[in-house]
């Protein structure tokens, strides 16, 4: 805890009230059990309900139960085992009221189970893995005590330079808004007040992907159509499916930062959309608004943050040192208070904590024995769920899958790197237990082939850059270096691979360079690993790059060295087995790319469902005067939906059922889909939109719907799509939502890039 908040806690010791409790409510009516126990709340109490703060380790936890006591805090977060939160739950109920505190934590792909980063699960296309996901994560976490998760983060991401793009489900506002749905209907389950479910507070409100130059905590400014097209959706999508909270973005939106936003909080959020739960500023949100420069002191910025509908300040005295005074003065009311005490109240008594404040901390006889066991692990849908989110970019000569025989050399500085597989916000993840690739190979093998190991070069040989990342605020270091030269370590893996048949080169990222203020210039491979990957390439053996990474990098140069390309994201506690399971051939990679790899930096931003425009590159068409750069070939090197298998698919005869659609009634897009390989695998086949001509310039193409099939080798099937309507309306530049009459192209492909077309008019 740093000095200021140790500061905030010593202050507010004050007295406690002397009030009894009055009788309570008949619990089955929320509305008017809140607004009797508001009654009787002083205004101290009332203040206290929206401090929400981060317990650290080095946090006084005997003030800590005093302030609770005194109704001087409402929650915390980072606090994450029954028998730290019993205690504060205890103090709670010691206080006048006996208001149960709640506890939150970043469960963003799970808890102590650690699945793959987001951008891997939407690499899977898979609703029923993803729900998986949420529900394994809120059943440990609320094994541990936890009552809400600040998740899902659904920004979307068009700028991989912004090290979040690891944290968010990619750049397409479709396929995240489907995931934003599962993720909170998989958090809660049937009901947030469940023992076995958590809140959902789905982040971070709003647009906080699309922050200039992708680099952090910058501003955003954008157009609404663009909003209410692309960037907005996902996080209707996940208030729609109920979810409880929703946590406010760090960023400005065009010059007003989102938590002073009264646009974005009220008229957007509660009045157009109608939410109803509790709003959390971030981080120290509420002081920022001074740096913004749209408040002059902290007493300014508390009465934006409040006015504008924040609830909860997390880890920020503002409201507790100025709300009194505001009150005082009238430039706050008591409506203004009283509003936010009710959406908190309110999240408390949807959680089920004022029915049972201790619903998920339970008794500490069923304590479990030990915290980090395995026991408590779900391996199985880890390992499940991380087979079906790698892509599979390159196989040439079919390099994959490999042999279980003769000899293998595995090298890289993320071949055996605990701390990588998890990836970042690994919430209560322990490194120790992930399975790293040279586990899972050593596993996958026994004794049927021999594995060379060597490291071969660090992550990165920048040390300013080590330093960087091990300054960030994890529990271990990050990065440990290996101290040999670069050249020992080269050379060492160079005769690894020569006495082998094959290499296996683990490269990437570190997993703190895809982390929140871990934005980059450059979307390449640190120069000491492709020294590395040069000097194996030189070898002449078959070499494959297993990638670890949370953003899209550029690989036109690893594309050429390499034989077959593996994409693994952070893959989790089981992603070693998962790794090996796709190497080996004992699982068919059907993952598919869920944001664009572009091939340069400069090309940036580059997103496949871009406006149409007057001058477009046509490939095939090079020359003047149409929109592209000139020093390398244009277009993406990895388009949005792509992935390759195993087996081969192909796609026939998409028919439409009628040639016009009528509103209020369906038309079906059918198609043929063969699986016309060895192997029995599955697909993604996806479906695009594009309006010929409207009020405004459309996008190229937009995704509209998918399935995922499996199909035996040689199988082949009819895919049915139903269009309407619906899926053929936007937001116009006047903010109607509407579709307008006219052609509409629908295109189905198995990325998004080689579709097959058929047009239709909407009448
Ligand atoms: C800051 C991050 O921006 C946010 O995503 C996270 O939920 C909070 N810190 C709490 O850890």
């Amino acid at each position: 805890m740093n000095k200021l908040c140790l500061l905030g806690l010593l202050v507010s010791l004050a007295s406690q009230s002397a009030f009894a409790a009055a009788p309570a409510e008949p619990l089955k009516n929320k509305d008017a059990f809140i607004a009797n126990l508001m009654k009787q709340m002083t205004e101290d109490e009332k203040i206290g309900q929206l401090r929400l703060i981060s317990i650290g380790p080095e946090m006084p936890r005997e003030l800590i139960r005093k302030e609770i006591a005194a109704g001087r805090i409402g929650g915390t977060f980072n606090s994450i085992t029954r028998d730290e939160n019993r205690p504060m739950q205890d103090a709670a109920m010691r206080g006048r009221l006996k208001i149960p505190m709640f506890f939150a934590y970043d469960v963003i792909h799970g808890h102590r189970t650690i699945f793959p980063i987001s951008l891997g699960l939407a690499a899977s296309w898979d609703m029923d893995a993803i729900a998986k996901v949420g529900r394994t994560s809120a059943v440990e976490a609320a094994a541990d005590g936890i009552d809400m998760t600040f998740a899902p983060m659904v920004d979307i991401a068009r700028d991989p330079r912004w090290g979040r793009t690891s944290e968010g489900f990619g750049e397409d506002t479709y396929l995240v808004s489907r995931i934003s749905r599962v993720m909170v209907e998989s958090f809660q389950g049937q009901s947030p007040a469940n023992a076995d479910s958590i809140m959902a507070a789905v982040k971070h409100f709003a647009l906080y992907g699309a922050v200039e130059g992708g680099r952090d905590y910058n501003t955003v400014d954008m157009s609404p159509a663009k909003m209410y097209n692309d960037y907005l959706p996902p996080y209707r999508a996940a208030i729609d499916a109920g979810a409880g909270g929703v946590m406010v973005a760090l960023n400005s939106i065009n010059g007003v930062p989102a938590t002073s936003n009264t646009w974005l909080m009220n008229d957007l959020l509660r009045k157009e959309w109608g939410f109803k739960g509790v709003t959390v500023s971030d981080h120290g949100a509420i002081g920022e608004l001074i740096r913004h420069g749209v408040a002059k002191d902290g007493t300014e910025a508390a009465k934006l943050a409040i006015k504008a509908g924040i609830d909860l300040s997390m880890n920020d005295s503002l409201y507790g040192e100025d709300l009194p005074k505001l009150l005082k003065s009238g430039d706050v009311s008591q409506t203004d208070l009283d509003n936010a005490v009710r959406e908190i109240l309110g999240a408390k008594y949807d959680m089920g904590l004022f029915k049972d404040p201790y619903v998920r901390i339970g008794v500490a006889s069923e304590d479990p024995a030990d915290t980090y066991a395995d026991s408590r692990l779900h391996r199985e849908a880890a390992r499940d769920v991380a087979r079906r989110s790698l892509v599979l970019l390159e196989n040439r000569n079919q390099t994959l899958p490999l042999k279980k025989a003769g000899t293998i050399a595995l090298v890289g500085p993320l071949a055996d790197a605990p701390i990588d597989m998890m990836g970042s916000w690994a919430a209560a993840g322990r490194p120790h237990q992930s399975v790293t690739v040279r586990e899972g190979l050593r596993r996958a093998l026994g004794d049927q082939a021999k594995v060379i190991y060597a490291k071969g070069s660090n992550v990165t040989g920048d040390k300013a850059i080590v330093d960087y990342l091990n300054f960030l605020n994890f529990d271990a270091p990050e990065i440990v270096d290996d101290p040999r030269p670069a050249a020992v370590m080269i050379a060492e893996a160079v005769k690894a691979a020569k006495q082998s048949d094959v290499v296996v080169a683990v490269v990437g990222e570190s997993r703190g360079m895809s982390h929140e203020s871990s934005s980059r210039t450059t979307l390449e491979i640190p120069a000491s690993q492709r020294e590395l990957i040069k000097a194996l390439k030189a070898t002449g053996k078959p070499l494959v790059l297993v990638l670890m990474n949370g953003r899209p990098l550029a690989l036109a140069w690893e594309r050429e060295q390499a034989d077959a390309i593996l994409e693994t994201w952070f893959s989790g506690t089981e992603g070693g087995n998962a790794i090996a399971d796709v190497l080996f051939g004992d699982y068919n990679p059907s993952g598919k790319l869920a944001i664009t790899f572009p091939r340069s930096v400069g090309q940036i931003p580059m997103y496949y469902n871009h406006l149409r425009i007057g001058r477009p590159f046509t490939p095939g068409k090079p020359g003047n005067y149409t929109s592209q750069y000139f020093e390398e070939p244009n277009g993406p090197l990895y388009p949005f939906g792509y992935g390759l298998s195993y087996s081969d698919f192909s796609l026939s005869n998409l028919s439409l059922s009628s040639k016009t659609l009528k509103k209020g009634q369906t038309l079906d897009a059918s198609i043929q889909v063969k699986n016309t390989g060895k192997h029995d695998g599955e697909t993604v086949v996806q479906l695009y939109v594009q309006d010929v001509a409207a009020s405004m310039s459309r996008p190229v193409q937009e995704l509209k719907n998918f399935q995922k099939v499996m199909l035996k080798a040689g199988e082949e099937r009819t895919l049915h799509f139903s269009i309407s309507e619906e899926e053929l309306k936007f937001w116009n530049n006047q903010l109607q939502f509407a579709a307008e009459p006219g052609d509409f192209n629908i295109l189905i492909g198995l990325d998004s890039q080689a579709v097959q077309q058929q047009t239709f008019e909407l009448l």
